[in-house]
């Protein structure tokens, strides 16, 4: 697409990881809001069949390639009104198992949509990740903390560091190209759609409570966690989008119902009416140390948050709202039509 050519689109938000789970969901509102969008997607966790609703739409697009693999991306990222930028190695799971395809991949992709971006200052949202909160034992997380990362001898901490490198990335292309940036730090984010397939505990507790198979609760069941609908992480991305005080600023965004991850797989039982039991699962059984070569030294077993609450404070005043789904209800929309009692 030369340069001087309009592109058939414009003005179109692009969104980079559009065919994922959050990414589908951003693109059927961004165009319920009558914009048009373009989605670049690999397809690596992602699906043509999370867009399977928008897959005709007059004023959607879709490019079927890695980021960094795509010519054209310089035009696209010039052509575009807006960047979201959700493509990424999502998942703990799959992580653990490939910490070099997160860290080199994460890397040189986002850093090759900052740099077609900041040719010409297209605004651009980042989505980084609460993991970067590391092993912090704040009972709530303000964007200003310092951050508690655990050794590299734990592949697990290969995406927070390489959401984080993200971060870092990203404002130094606003402070130095003036690229205009916004980051927003998910927490758990969950609704339909969403694969229990990369280690995501509620649909993992969804599928085996609709199943009648047992609950897998990993460790004691004690550390808690605070989940967002993905509507509602969306109204957010995109009120974001909206706000000139946002440019340049970190945001937190999820929700802040706090439940240790025993009570919500009662919760999860509960709600589905289902007879499954709930079973408990040690760390070193559910995530195995995987051996380490070239003579490093691996630390044993899984870090994982005794708790993960995020302050929305900050989204709250920049955007006039905050997740507030309650959790019953996000069990039952996640769950979908299959729902066993009320
Ligand atoms: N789901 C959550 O709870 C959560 C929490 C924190 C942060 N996030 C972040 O939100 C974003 C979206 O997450 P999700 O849950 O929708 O995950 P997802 O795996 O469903 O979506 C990621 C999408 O990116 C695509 N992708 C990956 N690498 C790519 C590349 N190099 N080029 C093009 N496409 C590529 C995948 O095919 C997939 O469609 C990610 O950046 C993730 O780190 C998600």
């Amino acid at each position: 697409m030369p340069s001087s050519t309009r592109h058939p689109l414009s003005p179109f938000v692009l969104v980079t990881g559009g065919a994922g789970f959050i990414g589908s969901h951003l693109v059927e509102r961004l165009l319920d809001d009558g914009k048009s969008v373009v989605v670049i997607d690999d397809l690596s966790t992602g699906s043509r069949d999370n867009l399977r609703a928008v897959a005709q739409h007059k004023n959607f697009r879709f490019i079927q390639s890695k980021i960094s693999a795509y010519a054209e991306l310089p035009e696209l990222a010039e052509a575009a009104e807006f960047i979201y930028h959700l493509a990424a190695t999502v998942g703990v799971e799959l992580v653990v198992k490939s910490a070099l395809h997160v860290l080199e991949a994460s890397f040189s992709e986002t850093q090759m949509l900052l740099r077609a971006a900041a040719k010409h200052s297209t605004p651009l949202l980042l989505t980084s990740t609460s993991e970067v909160y590391g092993k912090s034992a704040k009972p709530e997380f303000g964007e200003d903390d310092d951050l508690l990362i655990g050794p590299p001898g734990q592949s697990r901490w290969s995406y927070a560091c390489s959401k984080l490198t993200d971060e870092f990335l990203a404002l130094a292309y606003a402070r130095e190209k003036n690229l205009p940036v916004i980051i927003a730090r998910l927490f758990n984010t969950v609704g339909p759609r969403q694969t229990g397939r990369y280690g995501m505990v509620l649909p993992r507790f969804i599928a085996a409570a609709k199943a009648g198979e047992p609950l897998k609760v990993f460790g004691d069941g004690a550390q808690s966690r605070c989940f967002g609908l993905v509507h509602d992480v969306v109204e957010a991305l995109v009120r974001l989008q909206h706000s000139e005080a946002a440019r340049g600023e970190i945001f937190n965004i999820g929700g802040t119902e706090e439940i240790s991850i025993g009570e919500l797989a009662k919760l999860v039982v509960d709600t589905l009416g289902s007879q499954s039991t709930i079973e408990r699962v040690p760390y070193d059984q559910a995530y195995p140390a995987a051996p380490l070569g070239g003579g490093v030294t691996g630390a044993p077993g899984f870090d994982d948050m005794r708790r993960r609450k995020p302050r929305v404070d900050k989204l709250e005043s920049a955007v006039n709202f905050k997740p507030q789904t309650p959790l019953r209800e996000i069990i039952r929309l996640t769950a979908g039509a299959k729902l066993l009692k009320g």
